[in-house]
């Protein structure tokens, strides 16, 4: 395989503008020109002009449904063989697709993250039994199916297909050794094992993946420090992989770097270590990199890296947004007094990113989801999902917008793009994905403990959605919803192919609430075996189409 920039510039598909164009962080702002984009007819426009973009109505059926215009083919699934050895893990994610060769858009890599698991179904491990001991077959079983797959897809005759076998296939689990790309050790490693939580992600200008851990404290707890700063381990909530290995846990909750050509990976540590759900990036024309990334948790902050060398993602240094104020405060510990105050050494900030980012007087937000870069006006779009001890049920999204479109600078004005309730029917956005012509694509996520509860304010929701806001036309604006998942399950990871043809999506943890395994509350995918899994599913039809040439037809 070889990439070079121009077939990456070309083959890029999310938040891109036209149907074969660079992602905004290769482009300037506006340029929607695309020399690839499919040259329709007066018939096929027309045809494309009368197809309906109908809203669905809010379903607690356990399928997934999606409007008029689009169809759906199932790609991959947990536990499907990718090689001689590899199985695909467990609770897809975040989707990313690189194409081998400019010349051929149907042909290339798919990453997918596999963020948690349910043991349950992923080891016989039932957390719900109190009488339940858990082995170390288990965990490590757990931890094989958490990280990310890179899988080679084809599509032949419309159709994709994943290419078992190929060589390209390969996993990154719990379990893969993974160094630090920094010049100090932490907590006395160069390198981690494993990388887990592996919620959304982003890609790089020179074709890697990024994938982000998020709720890192889930498998190996959390180290806490007490007023005269003095650390303790606070255990897990869920997983207790620390009663089987002694892996710290600041060696996750960071971004993480996946080259697809081998597989090889490394940690991000000058990105901050936090809840990680996304890295978004942007390339300035000097070539230096600006990283975007949110802490999802109640109260959690964003945050900018701002590269200081070319095409670095180690060389720079670490922002928090003050939101009220519109300033990126730094985090750089050999200017900030306070920092000195409280941390040994820049390492030690940016471990504890979260602690240095209240004490220079970052926002607190309500935990801050997926970001993309509006392709048309540039704006930063952040999913605020909710934040429920405050009594934000069902979030908004938050605009911001650089000075002077300043990627690199250090103020901003933000306001509130569209705020979450039955009103504007919407709740809980997560992942975002602006489509070829700069329509917004937005997930929902509510949690499934709190979905089709009558004390619970998203009744009305029923199961979570796909929705699309149209940029242009008389539905510009509005928030339609085009896919309802299955019982319990989240739709996550969009992500457009180059051609602007199929969205790759994820449905994960469809029966999540299932207590037995003798009564799922899910059946999806209805395979064999008869229990939920989690898929990744390549969605085509004309409605793609229509949205991808909006601004054509309504002009
Ligand atoms: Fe894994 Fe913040 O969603
Ligand atoms: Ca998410
Ligand atoms: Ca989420």
């Amino acid at each position: 395989m070889s990439y070079n920039r121009r077939s990456f510039i070309t083959f890029l598909g999310k938040a891109t503008l036209g149907a074969v164009v660079a992602p905004p962080f290769l482009m300037g702002c506006g340029q929607n020109k695309n020399p690839n984009a499919p040259q329709l007819d007066v018939d096929a426009l027309a045809a494309l002009k009368r197809l309906p973009l109908k809203n669905i109505a809010a379903s607690d059926v356990d399928d997934l449904l999606l409007t008029e215009g689009l169809d759906y083919q199932l790609l991959v699934k947990w536990g499907d063989a990718i090689n001689g050895d590899d199985t695909f893990g467990y609770n897809n994610d975040f989707t990313c697709f690189i194409p081998f060769d400019d010349a051929n858009p149907d042909d290339g890599l798919l990453w997918v993250n596999h963020e948690y698991i349910n043991g349950l179904f992923v080891s016989g491990y039932n957390r719900r039994d109190p009488e339940a001991k858990r082995t170390k077959a288990q965990v490590d079983q757990e931890m094989y199916n958490v990280g990310g797959s890179i899988v080679r897809i084809k599509k032949t005759n419309g159709q994709w297909r994943v290419i078992e076998n190929d060589p390209n296939n390969r996993r990154i689990t719990g379990h893969t050794p993974i160094p630090f790309n920094w010049d100090q050790p932490v907590i006395g490693k160069r390198s981690a094992i494993g990388t887990l939580a592996n919620c959304s992600g982003g890609i790089t200008p020179w074709r890697t993946f990024l994938t982000c851990e998020e709720n890192y404290d889930d498998c190996y707890g959390e180290t806490v420090y007490d007023t005269n700063n003095q650390p303790s381990h606070v255990r897990s909530k869920y997983q207790g992989w620390e009663d089987f290995y002694d892996h710290p846990p600041e060696h996750y909750g960071w971004v993480v770097e996946v080259d697809p050509k081998d597989g090889s990976a490394q940690k991000h540590i000058a990105l901050g270590r936090f809840a990680h759900e996304c890295c978004t990036l942007k390339q300035l024309e000097d070539d230096r990199i600006v990283a975007y990334s949110g802490d999802d948790q109640n109260d959690g902050c964003l945050y900018k890296f701002i590269g200081s060398t070319p095409n670095s993602l180690k060389e720079g240094t670490l922002y928090v947004a003050d939101t009220v104020n519109g300033e990126w405060l730094s985090l750089d510990w050999a200017s900030q007094p306070v920092l000195q105050q409280h941390f040994k050494d820049q390492t030690e900030v940016l471990v504890r990113t979260r602690e240095a980012a209240l004490l220079v007087g970052g926002t607190q937000l309500n935990r801050p989801e997926d970001i993309e870069i509006d392709p048309i006006s540039g704006g930063v779009f952040i999913s605020l999902t909710n934040n429920k001890p405050k009594g934000d049920f069902h979030g908004s999204i938050l605009k911001l917008e650089e000075t002077a479109g300043a990627y690199d600078g250090l103020t901003f004005e933000a306001s509130t793009y569209k705020a979450g309730g039955e009103a504007e029917g919407f709740t809980c956005p997560d992942n975002l994905a602006f489509d070829h012509a700069g329509n917004l694509w937005m997930t929902s996520d509510m949690s499934g403990s709190a979905m089709h509860k009558t004390d619970k304010p998203y009744m009305a929701f029923k199961n979570n959605s796909l929705y699309v806001i149209p940029r242009f036309g008389e539905d510009a604006g509005k928030v339609i919803r085009v896919i309802s998942a299955p019982r319990d399950a989240e739709l996550t990871g969009p992500w457009f192919a180059p051609d602007g043809k199929t969205l790759f999506l994820s449905v994960q943890h469809p029966g999540e609430q299932t207590q037995s395994l003798d009564a799922p509350t899910s059946l999806w995918p209805f395979d064999d075996d008869r229990i939920p899994k989690s898929a990744v599913v390549a969605i085509q039809g004309p409605l793609i189409e229509k949205l991808n040439q909006l601004q054509k037809l309504t002009s």
